[in-house]
């Protein structure tokens, strides 16, 4: 790896990646569709016993995972590890939102909400299970009494598959490259990277700089396992892939995400 894409000393990996991707990051997820994958998901957690309206959106990036909740009524408030992409998210939503810079493996107590949620892998950031156990154990502490956590995470094949090729999106006459560095045998439990570069429009400065995302792959034991240590009871695991048709169990070699339910254990 040379010296653009190594880690600035004092900031994390994760938070490095998403200062440096802000600008463009809504242009290369632009295909990502909320209400289909949530179409999927509310009717879950109402099965459940999904309540009320205070949602704790956890990396919520640029507020893509929290405003299909704010436009059906909820009360949100929201947290990311980057300010770059919460400032992106308070452009879309203004003072509706109450948003925080907040590393998810020391989360503050921000108050008791129906919901917490972490969605489109930003719990893969953790690099290990304790920062996996530190970050369930604040949402934990997040949720009211019958609340429901939920997150999902990227399966064996999204790692052999997205981190180990590369993906081009053309978009404003700029081509977002997203180039894998991962093996397509990836194992279970491992750590990929992937390097993302932008060629600019005719004329244009780089509009981001190159830099590295890093991502750790976690079995269902281990976060089953994680769940449990943090006091929390699983109700659910479903695999899914492009559709977001849910399917149980998850299977790793097939799905791109998994994705987790959960509540106090009693
Ligand atoms: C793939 S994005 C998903 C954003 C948003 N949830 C969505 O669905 O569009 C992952 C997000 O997780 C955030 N993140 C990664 N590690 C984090 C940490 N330790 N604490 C808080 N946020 C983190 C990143 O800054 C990024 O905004």
């Amino acid at each position: 790896m040379d010296a653009s894409a190594a880690v600035q000393p004092g900031r994390q990996w994760a938070e490095q990646a998403y200062e440096a991707i802000a600008p463009v990051y809504d242009d290369f997820t632009a295909h990502h569709n909320y209400e289909l994958w949530l179409g999927e998901l509310l009717p879950e957690l109402r099965r459940h016993g999904l309540q009320g309206d205070r949602l704790l959106d956890v990396g919520c990036g640029t507020g893509k995972s929290f405003l299909p909740m704010l436009e059906r009524g909820w009360e949100v408030t929201a947290c990311d590890l980057s300010p770059s992409m919460l400032e992106l998210a308070r452009a879309k939503s203004g003072d509706a939102v109450q948003l925080a810079v907040a590393d998810m493996r020391e989360l503050p107590e921000f108050g008791k909400f129906d919901l917490v949620w972490a969605l489109d892998d930003a719990v893969n950031y953790l690099l290990g299970t304790e920062e996996l156990g530190n970050a369930l154990s604040g949402m934990r502490a997040n949720l009211a009494p019958g609340g429901l956590l939920m997150f999902d995470v990227n399966t064996l094949f999204a790692y052999r598959s997205f981190f180990a090729e590369t993906q081009r999106v053309e978009r404003n006459g700029r081509c977002l490259l997203w180039r894998g560095q991962g093996s397509s045998d990836a194992p279970p439990g491992s750590i990929s990277e992937a390097r993302f570069e932008v060629e600019p429009a005719a004329g244009e400065a780089a509009p981001v700089q190159t830099h590295v995302h890093r991502q750790r792959h976690f079995p269902e034991a281990e976060v089953l396992k994680q769940l449990e240590g943090a006091g929390l009871e699983c109700l659910d695991v479903f695999g899914h892939g492009f559709d977001a048709v849910l399917k149980q169990p998850v299977e790793e070699l097939d799905h791109t995400k998994a994705v987790y339910m959960a509540r106090l254990a009693e």
